[in-house]
């Protein structure tokens, strides 16, 4: 039916402004990349524009959208999109803290949280989710996804386009979703953001196009472009993706968005002048041009020279314009910008309790020795580190539309939850960097993390004078928000030195340390583990962490988040990544080297952390793993079944994971894939048993003639709290 509509006005449209809906300049509230847009008033009354994004609040949204709809001759109603990526003004954790909740009803409840607030306040369309696997922690944009799973991926994915869309896209409180960026720019050549990618076709549909094309699968109603090449061409331009894979194979009938300027980076990817890349991006499948206005100042030109036809343009405004007539845009242009709905809806009470209370699922406690946590709330515990006392740093990257002078700060949260039963001591101890030129390359976003002029020694002393009677420590480390999000690639993802020199004075003092770690990507934290009691790892924790963040530490809520991307042991491990082959020459497990096979010399291959990891204050304990048939035959359908126990003194959730490895397959297949999870929870003393129903779907791949089949032969189903400590059990399922 809207393709209809939008075809009755595609007859009235000039050739101009239908190259008009194609263009996507950015307003100047928000930035979010490089170049800027100019004249965006007159070139919206001359129908020159499609959408508008990085443009806040409902009143200047409402404006903007009157201009369409008043002053342009068709009257065609604006796209207004923005970054919602982890909340609106209500800001949930980075998503990969997210994503480490394992917990899809929260991964939906937060997305949902957002698109209410983001369309009071005339947001119709949110770039997000990111679906890109990385399996590097160099790229700083890791910490913008959901890890380094597929499986895992995909069904987040699908939460949060449930979320932001709902069931009805017209409804003025659900939002577009933008799936992105397609494809494979979380794999760029070293983890240096925008680089080369190249990789195997098996690979690529294996192993990253998964959550793609699961987005898709839950109808997503766009896709943006990613800024790599594929395979020698520019994603923006690459035909094989955009149309042979998204439309063709996997029947996606929305629209495609550049990302920011990526038509005009193809001339420094080495394409061609402007007017040729412009063209060979529209034929590849490109609807939506960001920022860059190669369509709208070449497209014209390209026509007349007959390298586009008119078709491809109609067939890329049509697009356009039928999203509209989803959103009921039509209907009413102003349904999205509610001033009065935005006083009311954004930054609530409740939002904020959603917020604190969907952070602390994604803690994931990396190491608790002698049960130094939880803290009781009694005597005095110092409180030192770069980050204990900061609000700017709390939300992370990508939180564009937040007020972060309004999140809690770590130092707020936990006085709060002491009262007076406790004292809170607190000092800065370190920067958060040494090198005031790292530091001043990270703060070009604008979130400050106030440098202290003070010597390092200095400050590490003030650290020890307010420890100094101290019942425990608590020291607040990592890094600073953004140290990760786009262009923030990293070569050492160690903690900085400074901050590691007041670690060893704090462990000098002989009091219980915790470390409280922000980071937005897997770190390398080998020195940590060997020499620090205690590591709660709470991403960046968004506008309640400060309080989300007390409430794990005091026990209030025991920690239950897991690792969805793996912890390397340095940075020469990379990329490492639980679902690796098995190669001609693996190490006998538990090993560590052995000449003429897969390893270094200098480190084992194990990871420090890996895949799926994370403790809790209680201890669980898993049974032996029960198969309802070890022979099954074609379509059946068996059951994997394990006991877990809560064996500790705390009631906790713990997700517990399956795996299965294709021993035998037509071409090399991983070790183990995740398969399946669920996230139970167990009083103190409880057993529970959680079973799995296996299929042949569950076994399928993409074979060499990228046919997605499953091929009968022997399987290894283990189940366990994580992608190393598994049982196992061996079946045959014949054809
Ligand atoms: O959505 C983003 C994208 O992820 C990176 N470049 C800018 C876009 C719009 O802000």
């Amino acid at each position: 039916k809207y393709i209809y509509k939008a075809d009755s006005i595609l007859s009235i449209m000039t050739l101009e402004e239908k190259i008009g809906q194609l263009n996507l300049p950015a307003a100047g509230d928000i930035t979010t990349g490089q170049a800027s847009s100019s004249n965006i008033a007159q070139k919206i009354k001359e129908g020159k524009v499609g959408g508008l994004f990085n443009l806040k609040s409902a009143s200047k949204i409402r404006e903007v959208q009157r201009v369409a709809v008043e002053e342009s001759r068709l009257k065609i109603p604006l796209l207004f999109g923005m970054d919602v990526i982890h909340g609106y003004e209500t800001i949930f954790p980075i998503p990969l803290g997210m994503s480490a909740s394992w917990d899809m009803e929260i991964m939906e409840k937060s997305a949902r949280i957002a698109a209410n607030e983001a369309s009071a306040d005339g947001i119709n369309w949110t770039f997000s989710p990111m679906t890109d696997i990385s399996r590097d922690p160099r790229w700083g944009r890791v910490s913008e996804g959901s890890g380094e799973d597929p499986y895992l991926g995909a069904q987040i994915a699908k939460a949060m386009i449930k979320g932001y869309q709902g069931e009805n896209l017209a409804l003025n409180n659900t939002i577009m979703a933008c799936v992105k960026h397609f494809a494979l720019y979380g794999a760029p050549e070293a983890g240096r953001d925008y680089n080369t990618v190249d990789m195997s076709r098996v690979r690529m549909y294996n192993e990253y196009f998964g959550p793609y094309k699961a987005a898709v699968d839950a109808g997503v109603g766009s896709v943006m472009t990613a800024f790599n090449d594929v395979d020698g061409i520019p994603a923006s331009g690459n035909k094989w993706l955009m149309t042979d894979v998204l439309r063709k194979q996997w029947g996606f009938d929305g629209f495609v968005v550049t990302d920011y300027t990526a038509i005009n980076e193809m001339i420094d990817h080495g394409l061609g002048d402007l007017q040729t890349v412009s063209a060979m991006a529209l034929k590849a499948g490109v609807e939506m041009d960001m920022v860059g206005e190669g369509f709208l100042t070449t497209l014209q030109k390209s026509l007349e020279e007959g390298k586009i036809t008119e078709k491809q343009i109609d067939d890329a405004c049509r697009l356009i314009l039928v999203a509209k007539y989803k959103l009921g845009l039509f209907d009413d242009p102003y349904k999205y910008a509610d001033p009065e709905r935005a006083e009311k809806e954004l930054f609530t009470v409740e939002n904020r309790k959603s917020a604190r209370e969907i952070a602390a699922q994604t803690f994931v406690l990396l190491k608790n020795q002698g049960n130094v946590l939880p803290l009781q709330k009694k005597g005095t515990i110092a409180l030192i580190g770069p980050l204990a006392d900061n609000k700017e740093n709390m939300t992370g990257t990508w939180s564009v539309a937040a007020n972060f002078e309004r999140s809690i700060s770590i130092n707020d949260g936990l006085k709060k939850a002491v009262g007076d039963r406790a004292k809170i001591v607190y000092a800065k101890g370190a920067n958060v960097v040494a090198d005031s030129l790292l530091e001043s390359r990270v703060s070009i976003f604008g979130k400050p993390t106030y440098r202290d002029e003070r010597s390092a020694s200095a400050m590490i002393q003030e650290a020890l004078d307010v420890a100094k009677n101290a019942d425990v420590i608590v020291a607040v480390l990592g890094e600073s928000a953004e140290m990760t999000g786009e262009a923030s690639s990293m070569s050492n993802i160690e903690l900085p030195e400074n901050q590691r020199d007041l670690m060893k004075a704090l462990l000098g003092t002989g009091k219980p340390v915790v470390m409280v770690l922000l980071t937005g990507r897997p770190l390398s934290l080998t020195w940590e583990e060997e020499h620090v009691p205690a590591i709660l790892n709470v991403w960046f924790a968004g506008s309640e962490a400060g309080e989300a963040i007390a409430d794990v530490l005091f026990g209030d809520v025991n920690p239950s988040g897991k690792l969805s991307a793996t912890f390397p042991q340095n940075v020469g491990q990379i990329p490492i990544y639980y679902n690796h082959k098995n190669t001609g020459r693996p190490l006998p497990e538990g090993q560590w080297f052995q000449k003429f096979r897969s390893n270094y010399l200098d480190i084992p291959n194990e990871p420090l952390y890996p895949f799926g990891f994370g403790l809790s204050y209680t201890t669980f304990e898993y049974g032996a793993l029960k198969l309802s048939n070890i022979s099954p035959i074609g379509n059946q359908s068996i059951k994997a079944s394990i006991s877990v126990s809560n064996t500790g003194k705390y009631d906790g959730a713990e997700v517990v994971q399956l795996y299965i490895r294709d021993v035998v397959g037509s071409i090399t297949r991983p070790v183990k894939e995740l398969k399946g999870f669920k996230k139970i929870f167990l009083k103190a003393g409880e057993t529970k048993t959680v079973t799995f129903d296996i299929t042949p779907e569950d076994l399928k791949f993409y074979n060499y003639e990228l046919e997605y089949v499953w091929e009968p032969g022997d399987f290894e189903i283990m189940i366990g709290g994580n992608s190393r400590d598994l049982s196992m059990g061996k079946l045959n399922w014949k054809e």
